[in-house]
């Protein structure tokens, strides 16, 4: 069965997308098989993996929408070991044109529900709102949610919001939602911060903070601009054994075991 994953939280620049590629490279590194998701009109994933997103032939907007299927789409990286189906700016309008359509909220699952056995893990990477594009990756998100939350001043607000979105959408369309852990990034161990955002993480999710906590790293700030996860562009660096750590952290929490 493909385990689904959704990275979410409302609040923009947390590390949702780092995240989600990041750690998707590893679970890749570490064997499995591996679907990223976009589903933010930045397309921020997608030009993080190297895609063009201005010269995609379809995209998370297609088959939203129901124009293209979801198993045509995903582009494979032969280096990476990884795929991603892309988004694209079209991605921006969906939002309105899906108003009046039927079941608007279930659009993503329905159309990545092809895709199930074909992968390992589909990690689906959210914009920064709360609107339908998330619900759609809320609904979509079989195994749980994944919140990025930076560790800085601030930091945890929005999080109510993001809990009444959660409990709201458990309410009327999908009641297993999960949360399936609070992931704590950009840790900067010169401040006093981190230990009082675990402190309140744990005050709004009990005991969901993922133990490995990624540090803010230049490398992981650049690995974006040519195209790669931190597991390709400094593999030594601490960003990289941090998320290489979340992923193993990942795999034992859902019983696979690697090497
Ligand atoms: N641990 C880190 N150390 C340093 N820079 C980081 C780290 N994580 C992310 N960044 C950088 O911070 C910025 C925001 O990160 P990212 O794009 O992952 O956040 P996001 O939550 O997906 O943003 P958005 O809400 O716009 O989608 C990016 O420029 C990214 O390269
Ligand atoms: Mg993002």
């Amino acid at each position: 069965m493909t385990r689904i994953y959704t990275f979410v939280n409302q609040k923009g620049g947390v590390g949702k997308t780092t995240t989600a590629i990041n750690l998707g490279a590893y679970l890749a590194q570490l064997g499995q098989r591996v679907l990223i998701v976009d589903l933010d009109p930045q397309a921020n994933a997608t030009s993080s993996l190297g895609v063009d997103k201005n010269a995609v032939s379809g995209s998370t907007y297609d088959i939203l929408l129901g124009s293209l299927p979801a198993d045509s789409l995903p582009l494979h990286n032969e280096r990476l070991k990884m795929s991603v189906l892309p988004s694209s700016p079209a991605l921006a309008g969906a939002e309105v044109e899906l108003v009046n359509e039927l079941a608007r909220e279930n659009r993503l699952k329905q159309a990545i529900a092809p895709l199930d056995g074909r992968y390992d893990y589909i990690l689906i990477d959210c914009p920064p709102s709360l609107g339908l594009l998330t619900v759609n990756g809320l609904v979509a998100a079989r195994d749980g949610v994944i919140i990025p939350v930076q560790c800085e001043y601030l930091a945890l607000e929005g999080l109510g919001q993001l809990t009444q979105t959660i409990n709201r959408v458990r309410a009327a369309l999908f009641p297993d939602l999960k949360v399936r852990g609070v992931a704590l990034t950009m840790f900067d161990p010169r401040t006093n911060l981190a230990t009082d955002v675990v402190k309140e993480v744990n005050k709004h999710f009990p005991k969901q903070a993922f133990h490995a906590v990624i540090p803010r790293s230049i490398r992981l700030a650049e690995a974006p601009s040519y195209g790669l996860p931190i597991s390709a562009y400094a593999p030594t660096s601490a960003g990289a054994k941090a998320y290489e750590a979340l992923a193993r952290e990942v795999l034992k929490g859902d019983g696979v075991r690697v090497s």
